[in-house]
């Protein structure tokens, strides 16, 4: 079973030929609602390919809080853990996407960032059963440091996905397994620059350094790179006709995540993250782009 302890956000999407740059103003092409966060994406992705699914998150006592259950629900997540607090709203992500899949994202937090340490700790039950926990940064520092604790006394694999991108200190980094940073978010993280393969390798030594076990670095259209004691290792991403990045990095954890609590090695995982996250790119929206076990199965063919 994997548990999931993260956000939920109702994405607002506007479709543009460009994403306006400060100042300008801009004609979009579309716009829709689709339920989205970092960590019901996470969720939904993992659903769809086949994993039981515990998801521990909080939304607003209003109509796109119930929305997003409701997606969930649909995905094959358990959601009975996914609180309501009723002195905030449900969060949101403005999201602009233009023509060549590129995005831009605003989140307004609301009941995300009431996910408290006490939440966590009084459903531990949750994280303890689990054989992976997922966890990212749009809920509080201290609930992923809560939920991280309880996993690893639990035995259970940790994997954080560190955006969006914030400082951690050792005390966090000590209790990741796998640790899986876009280069963006790895250079904010070491403080060391990413601008090359090498430099990439030397920005992850420095966080291994600081107790993470293992890296998995996306690099977007250029795949992603492992990194461990042992060395670094390439991965090309898959070839595709790219409608919308949003939510790819999010179906690479979860797929990640499903693949290594079927017990599989990390390069068979990380293969199947990045036929799942090349699948999710080819389709509009966060959760509406996520590709069953099916697809991804055809697509390794
Ligand atoms: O990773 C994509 C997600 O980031 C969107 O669904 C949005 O809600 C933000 O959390």
């Amino acid at each position: 079973m994997i548990a999931v302890v993260g956000s939920l956000n109702m994405d607002l999407v506007i479709k543009t030929e460009t994403i306006p740059r400060p100042g300008e103003t801009v004609l979009g092409t579309d716009f829709n609602k689709i339920a989205g966060g970092k960590g019901g994406n996470q969720a939904a992705a993992a659903a769809r390919l086949g994993s039981q699914v515990v998801m521990i998150g909080a939304v607003g006592s209003d109509d796109l809080g119930e929305e997003l259950i409701h997606s969930l629900d649909n995905a094959g997540v358990r959601t009975d853990y996914i609180f309501k607090k009723h002195e905030t709203v449900t969060g949101i992500a403005g999201i602009m996407v233009e023509r060549s899949g590129n995005n831009a994202i605003a989140v307004v937090s609301g009941a995300n960032y009431a996910l408290s340490v006490e939440d966590v700790e009084k459903h531990h039950f949750v994280i303890d059963q689990a054989t992976v926990l997922l966890v990212q940064l749009e809920i509080p520092l201290l609930t992923v440091q809560k939920a991280l604790l309880i996993a690893k006394k639990a035995g259970c694999l940790t994997v954080l996905n560190p955006a969006p991108a914030a400082c951690l200190d050792s005390d966090v980094l000590k209790n990741i397994d796998i640790l899986t940073p876009n280069e963006i978010e790895l250079e904010l993280l070491s403080g060391c620059s990413t601008g090359s393969m090498e430099e990439i390798h030397r920005a992850g030594t420095h966080l291994l350094d600081k107790g993470v076990r293992q890296l998995i670095v996306t690099l977007g259209e250029k795949g992603c790179v492992s990194i461990n004691r042992d060395g670094m290792i390439h991965y090309p991403a898959r070839k595709v006709a790219v409608v919308d990045t949003t939510a790819a990095g999010d179906c690479f954890n979860g797929a990640l995540a499903v693949s290594l609590s079927e017990g599989n090695p990390i390069e068979e995982a990380i293969q199947f993250a990045t036929t799942a996250s090349a699948l999710s790119v080819t389709k509009l929206g966060a959760q509406t782009s996520l590709p069953t076990r099916k697809e991804v199965d055809a697509f390794k063919l």
